[in-house]
């Protein structure tokens, strides 16, 4: 049988992609080298509790039609991203806010929290900053850099923060206000049955094939539909002919720990020089699960190489130049659209993963009719 689509990749991008595709009639073939569908937004049960096996995944978005979307999916918890910072075993609320302030200098008014900020970045006289460190300086002053900054942010570029370029941080969110939720978005939470839940549900009209890599027959898989969604990697795709994208990976060290409550919140940023580790995730917070026993991940930034998983695409100059060239090598590729993360080198939340698949597939669908 001839099926519509290929759709390569049944992370988020295509199985929203699916989910439209056969609302419609379209038959959709998906295809995943892993050996599980969701991508990156994967969930598994383990004692209970939902694990984030790719890294904390809270959900979130001030687009009202992309929150009914994922709702048809699943009912979302009252979650609110509060993490919190960990340097040298002192606690300090994130992001940057009123609370933090007062941990961090004894304030308690805005006024006297702009005060010391105002009179760091004077003191510093960071006019033209050159690299990132002056660049944070420059925007909030010493104290937050050294304690909040340097360290979670060298260890997420394995570099030191004076050779990183100033362009990483275009600006830093501070909060004069007492109030530790991590996003501005009007909605937010967790699903309460997992991410995965969700991802079955889209795809449950679709043939789905797990543990197959597109690029060990491509030509076999592209002929058994009439078009392919590729959301893989851009470069590989073309066979890497102008280049490898660069990107940062990270590793995960996942442990169960048979105590019913380890850190008290769902993330800790570890934001010292010396803890090898920028975060542990602690699942069961998530969900404000009371299971008996609990489960943390530690995330550890790591160099990439080709082969590893690649989480984080570095959109240097260099390197968006580079995506430049395959974007227009894959504009000319016909009956093949490419979308999601890996194949537009883009770091995407998840509403914004659903808006360009709700996009990519209604101007798609539009031209099959
Ligand atoms: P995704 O990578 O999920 O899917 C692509 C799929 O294609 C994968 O399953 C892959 O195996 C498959 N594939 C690739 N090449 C293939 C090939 N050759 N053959 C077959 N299959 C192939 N967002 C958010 O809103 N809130 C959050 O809190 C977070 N947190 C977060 C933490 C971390 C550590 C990261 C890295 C990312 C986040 N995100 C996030 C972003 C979120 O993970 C992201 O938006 C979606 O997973 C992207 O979905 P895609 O379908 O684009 O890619």
């Amino acid at each position: 049988m001839m099926y519509d689509y290929l759709i390569v990749g049944a992370g988020l991008f295509g199985a929203v992609f699916s989910y439209e595709a056969t609302k419609q009639g379209k038959t959709c073939l998906v295809i995943d080298k892993r050996h599980h569908i969701g991508g990156n937004i994967y969930t598994e049960k383990q004692a209970g509790i939902d694990v984030h096996k790719y890294g904390a995944h809270i959900f979130h978005t001030n687009s009202k039609k992309i929150w009914d979307y994922v709702n048809q999916f699943a009912a979302f918890n009252r979650f609110t991203n509060t993490p919190i910072a960990n340097y040298h075993g002192d606690i300090y609320n994130l992001p940057f806010n009123m609370n933090t302030f007062h941990q961090l200098w004894g304030v308690v008014t805005p006024d006297e929290a702009k005060e010391v900020i105002e009179r760091q970045k004077q003191q510093a006289g960071v006019t033209h900053p050159t690299n990132l460190e002056e660049q944070a300086i420059s925007l909030v002053g010493t104290d937050i850099y050294e304690k909040l900054i340097k360290g979670y942010t060298e260890k997420q570029w394995g570099r030191l923060a004076t050779e990183l370029p100033a362009f990483i941080i275009k600006r830093l969110p501070v909060r004069f206000t007492y109030d530790n939720n991590y996003f501005n978005d009007r909605y937010q939470g967790i699903p309460t049955e997992g991410y995965t839940h969700i991802i079955e549900q889209m795809l449950e009209k679709s043939d789905v094939r797990l543990g197959i890599d597109f690029f060990d027959d491509k030509d076999h898989y592209q002929q058994l539909a009439k078009k392919t969604v590729f959301t893989g990697m851009i470069d590989q795709y073309f066979d890497y002919v102008d280049g490898t994208l660069d990107y940062r990976s990270l590793r995960f060290e996942t442990e169960l720990k048979p105590i019913s409550n380890y850190q008290g919140n769902a993330v800790v940023n570890y934001t010292d020089s010396d803890t090898p580790y920028t975060r542990i995730i602690e699942h069961k917070h998530f969900n404000f699960g009371t299971q008996p026993d609990t489960i943390i991940t530690k995330e550890y930034p790591s160099d990439w190489k080709k082969g590893d998983e690649p989480y984080y695409p570095i959109n240097d100059e260099k390197n968006n130049a580079l995506y430049l060239k395959y974007k227009q090598r894959a504009e000319k590729e016909t009956n093949v659209i490419f979308g999601g993360r890996l194949a537009t080198y883009k770091y995407y939340d998840m509403h914004q993963v659903i808006g360009a698949a709700l996009e990519t597939a209604e101007r798609a669908l539009s031209h099959d009719q």
